[in-house]
């Protein structure tokens, strides 16, 4: 299986620091949040790995080179529009060339590295079109929220919902299993939430197709380092486990 890291956004959130480098190459302990999805990625067997990038690019490639000193080999992806998150997985179809694939947001950090070993195994076992990993936010109002279904499956999901809308506290983790047919939902959705072509509406529109669309909770804590708050909360979480 191979491996797809968006890292082409513009971080406003992380605004003075993201003027000058990505919000990836933010720190979590002793290195780059994406140091972590790519070793995450390792530890589930992935060692193929598509980063995607955009905003502020060259930063990464210093950063990461090839990937031979993480263990891993890299390929890297252009996004030049910088339209969302379906755009910049959109943007590694060639690379992924008709596999099933793993999906690690470049900013997230999650602390138990056997999450997306389990994830994979889920969609593996359960037979999924697509497979998203699950989490409980605190605020339903910064992430995808899933309506969960029998066995796991998803009924239904929102990108970013007001607290009203929000059908359950169940929110999308950053972490999915994918196979091709993505890249065909990616194309039929318009601008969603932000004006933004969202992950979160091609993974819709594979469950009113008639895919199979399912979530497992990841095992452990994570934290995406998208606000200065979240950032302080994941060195804190590193700090104490380590
Ligand atoms: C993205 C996704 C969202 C998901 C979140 C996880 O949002 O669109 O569904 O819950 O990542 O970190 P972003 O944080 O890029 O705005």
């Amino acid at each position: 299986m191979k491996g797809l890291i968006p890292a082409a956004g513009r971080g406003t959130r992380m605004r003075p620091f993201t003027k000058a480098y990505p919000k990836e190459l933010l720190p979590v302990g002793e290195k780059a949040v994406i140091e972590h999805a790519i070793h995450d990625m390792r530890e589930a067997g992935i060692t193929d790995i598509c980063v995607v990038v955009g905003h502020k690019q060259h930063a990464i490639l210093d950063y990461l080179g090839s990937g031979k000193d993480l263990g891993v080999q890299i390929t890297y992806v252009v996004q030049d529009d910088r339209n969302g998150l379906a755009g910049a997985v959109k943007a590694g179809e060639n690379h992924i060339d008709g596999e099933r694939f793993a999906v690690v947001l470049g900013d997230n950090y999650v602390d138990d590295k056997r999450a997306l070993k389990e994830l994979v195994a889920f969609h593996r076992e359960r037979d999924m079109d697509a497979t998203i990993g699950a989490f409980r936010p605190e605020d339903v109002t910064s992430y995808g929220i899933i309506d969960p279904g029998e066995g796991n499956l998803v009924k239904g999901l929102v990108e970013k919902p007001s607290p009203e809308e929000a059908p359950s506290n169940l929110g999308i983790s950053g972490m999915y299993v994918f196979n091709p047919v993505i890249f065909e939902a990616i194309e039929q959705i318009g601008k969603g939430k932000g004006d933004e072509y969202q992950l979160t509406d091609a993974i819709d529109r594979l469950r009113e197709d008639g895919y199979r669309v399912g979530y497992e909770e990841i095992r452990g804590s994570r934290i995406d380092v998208g606000t200065p708050e979240r950032l302080r909360e994941a060195n804190r979480e590193f700090a104490l486990r380590d």
